[in-house]
């Protein structure tokens, strides 16, 4: 049996990203501990080569709760993506949106519920840098690109850093890696810019460059959490294109206060409230439902 396999049955013990005992093996079949303290770091097993999607289902949430101290951020919560979707999901101010985001991405551990990636990943049972290696990129709202190096540099360095790809730092790039590193720069518009220091882009440009430095690892699945907050109209609109190109090739699910950004981009949009769905349908659909409406504007 694989480690795949083994990932993906049932482990006895692996709550809240603890792992069993060292010398407890529950089943003949579970692995030793060497292997599992490498599963634990997040060094190989589940890549995206193993994402089934055959459904056409990238994401799925059933019945999803997460409590904070009694308070129900999430209240069952069910929610699919499909592959190659573009997805918005909005929302009032504390409806649940990043919680829903921190559990995918296995920051926050479900009190309840299912979450798998695909048909076969069963997200609560992976450690963070796990899921990330599975194929989730998740950007987050302040970008955490390195200042002094270049862009085209911080393209380079979150390549390398890619596990999957086994360089070192030092390693000299080949023509098929400056030409993916050029084609990404390309892709999020700072062609042009690829030389200067990443410290001196504007606000909207750090932004783009951390989505690529996102994509040189190559998710299947991007969450993106306010993406254009604080970016000019121009920026906002590339942001827009941007995604629009990223659709389809890549499954994106995008949490966004600016209803003109969504607006732009929305095919099937979400709204979160208290925790679960209140409306799900085409942006004219939802902005129709008078349980939106009410939820927007009755307070
Ligand atoms: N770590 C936490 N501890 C306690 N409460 C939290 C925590 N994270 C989120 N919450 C609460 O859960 C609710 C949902 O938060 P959040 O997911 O951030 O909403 P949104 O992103 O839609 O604004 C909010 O009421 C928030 O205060
Ligand atoms: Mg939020």
């Amino acid at each position: 049996m694989g480690e795949k396999d083994v990932m993906l049955s049932e482990p006895p013990a692996a709550v809240e990203g603890r792992l069993p005992d060292p010398d407890h093996r529950p089943w003949p079949w579970w692995p030793p501990a060497p292997a599992r303290k490498e599963m634990a770091s997040g060094a190989g097993n589940i890549d995206s080569t193993q994402l089934d999607v055959r459904h056409g289902v990238v994401l799925y949430l059933d019945d999803i709760s997460v409590s904070f101290d009694g308070f129900k951020a999430l209240n069952k919560l069910s929610l699919s993506i499909d592959a190659g979707e573009l997805r918005c999901v909005i929302g009032p101010n504390g409806a649940g949106k990043t919680t829903m985001m921190d559990v995918i991405t296995g920051k926050t551990r479900p009190d309840a519920g299912k979450a798998f990636f695909g048909t076969t990943i069963d997200l609560t049972k992976l450690t963070e840098p796990q899921i990330a290696h599975a194929g989730i990129g998740r950007k987050f709202q302040k970008p955490t690109i390195f200042e002094h190096h270049t862009a085209f540099e911080n393209l380079e360095l979150s390549m390398k850093a890619d596990k999957r790809v086994r360089k070192t730092l030092f390693a000299k790039l080949s023509p098929e890696e400056r030409d993916r590193i050029a084609t990404t720069l390309a892709q999020i518009r700072l062609d042009d810019s690829a030389d200067r220091p990443a410290g001196l882009l504007s606000h909207g440009q750090k932004q783009w460059l951390e989505i690529g430095m996102l994509l040189m690892q190559e998710p299947k699945l991007l969450l993106l959490d306010e993406p254009v907050a604080g970016m000019s109209d121009e920026e906002t609109e590339r942001t827009a294109e941007l995604f629009l190109t990223l659709a389809g090739t890549h499954s994106l699910v995008v949490v966004e206060h600016d209803m003109s950004f969504i607006a732009r981009i929305a095919r099937k949009v979400t709204v979160l409230h208290e925790g679960s769905v209140l409306a799900e349908g085409t942006l004219d659909t939802v902005q129709n439902d008078p349980r939106v409406i009410e939820v927007y504007l009755g307070r």
